[in-house]
């Protein structure tokens, strides 16, 4: 499991673009020094026009700097409160060296696309491209900015490198747009720092645990991941993710569903790409906001849906089917709106394709995760469908379960895999079930 690394003593080099979200920085210092932070900050010059120098240096014993060539961005340091002069240098490289995290907040677009392009123009821009640290961005932005597909791509890119992002959030922007692109809030970003540093420890704890052969692989790099999966053990890897519930229609206003949300699979498919997978998702209806950084693709019907999963898993490693699959569908569909009736109306259901048999049929060797919804004897029922369908793993709930019902943010996940072991990993957020469930997929890939 992730786990949330305390921010005491962790030195973090706080980055600050131009974005009107600046003038909340100050603050943010505040809390990050309140948590046990030791701050040290670089403005770029659009950021001085919506916060002051004097301002951030009034709340952080640290280094404030702009500029490459400014006297004491050319010293030693120290660079960090507490620390001595610094052996590696000026700040652009002694600073971003010495931190532990790096925090761009806000980002602007510009930033993304010179950090995602190599660009190395100021201090702060440069000190991002000598860092070895975790590097997390908070990008705030226009609505239409972060939509541009320029900045999509630019995103998506740094998540692949393993750069990690928060926010932003959706709501009023500051020119009075609605819309994605406000800043995460400070809280939420405080948490995001220390969610980042125990990110990676618990990459690394949990792939040192693998079996010896993949670790003698390693030896190499001692007890770090080799360089090529830089702490991201789905990189490289494609993931096809499914989310909601699908629609079968009785006519062309009535349909037949179910109440899922779309929480777990998006969840899943988050969790995926900040371990460095390419994610493809497909979406039935869902009534919560899906990821961004990741393709997506929408398919209503269960058999829409079971065409576009055949599609996607051609090139893919793995499917993790999340969605909730309507097991019947009308057996005639009604071209025009059937007709209120005193006499009811009996309506003949025909079973839907069973979409893990009909990948597993087509793709005998690709790793396939399957979710088992049961309502009683659950562990009987969801071990009968991993061997029917051939899962390699089988994630078992029961939605009736305290804490567990639709639309939660937390589930009660059972996991079953190919050798029958069963392990209970109890009432937690479902970012942390999918986050284990995909650790165990790259576990799974990485032997094959
Ligand atoms: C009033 C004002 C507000 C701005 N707010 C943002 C913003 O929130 N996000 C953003 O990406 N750019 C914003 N910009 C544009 C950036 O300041 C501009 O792209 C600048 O070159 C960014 O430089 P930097 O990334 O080096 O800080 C704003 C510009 C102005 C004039």
């Amino acid at each position: 499991m992730t786990e949330r690394r305390s921010l005491s003593g962790a030195r973090v080099l706080l980055g600050i673009t131009g974005g009107i979200a600046a003038y909340k920085t100050p603050e943010l210092v505040r809390s990050l020094g309140r948590e046990g932070a030791r701050v040290s900050v670089i403005l770029t010059k659009s950021a001085r026009r919506f916060v002051t120098k004097d301002a951030l240096r009034s709340v952080t014993h640290g280094p404030v700097l702009t500029d490459l060539f400014e006297r004491d961005a050319l010293g030693t340091g120290p660079w960090f409160e507490g620390a001595p002069p610094s052996s590696l240098g000026m700040a652009h490289i002694g600073l971003a060296r010495e931190a532990d995290l790096v925090l761009v907040a806000p980002t602007t677009a510009n930033a993304i696309g010179k950090l995602a392009h190599g660009l190395a123009d100021d201090l702060l821009s440069t000190a991002l491209l000598a860092t070895r640290s975790t590097v997390l961005l908070a990008p705030a932005m226009n609505v239409a900015m972060w939509e541009h597909a320029a900045v999509q791509e630019n995103v998506a890119a740094l998540r692949a490198r393993g750069v990690h992002f928060v926010g932003p959030d959706d709501g009023e922007l500051a020119d009075g747009e609605v819309g994605m692109g406000r800043m995460a809030t400070i809280e939420a970003i405080v948490a995001a720092c220390g969610n980042a540093l125990g990110a990676a420890k618990s990459n690394l704890q949990e792939l040192g645990s693998r079996p010896r052969s993949a670790r003698a692989a390693e030896a190499p790099y001692g007890s770090t991941l080799p360089p090529s999966t830089n702490g991201l053990p789905l990189r490289g890897r494609t993931i096809v993710v499914t989310a909601g519930g699908t629609e079968e229609p009785i006519d062309p206003v009535r349909v037949i569903t179910n109440r899922s949300s779309g929480k777990m699979g998006f969840a899943i498919a988050e969790q995926a790409r900040d371990l460095g997978a390419t994610v493809r998702l497909i979406t039935a209806r869902t009534s919560a906001p899906a990821p961004a950084g990741v393709e997506r693709s929408e398919a209503a019907t269960a058999t829409d849906m079971s065409d576009a999963v055949i599609k996607a898993m051609k090139d893919a490693d793995a499917l993790i089917m999340a969605a909730a699959v309507s097991d019947f569908t009308p057996a005639k569909k009604s071209g025009k709106k059937m007709p209120r009736s005193g006499s009811g109306l009996a309506l003949e259901l025909k079973a839907t394709p069973d979409i893990l048999m009909r990948v597993r049929a087509r793709y005998p060797k690709k790793h396939l995760v399957g979710f088992a919804l049961e309502t009683e004897d659950e562990l009987r029922h969801g071990k009968e469908k991993r061997k029917k369908k051939g899962l390699d793993l089988i994630a078992v709930n029961n939605p009736l379960k305290p804490g567990s019902a639709f639309g939660s943010d937390q589930n009660d996940v059972t996991l079953v895999d190919a050798a029958g072991r069963v392990e209970a990993l109890g009432l937690r957020p479902k970012t942390e079930i999918a986050r284990a469930i995909l650790l165990r997929v790259a576990k799974a890939l990485d032997k094959n």
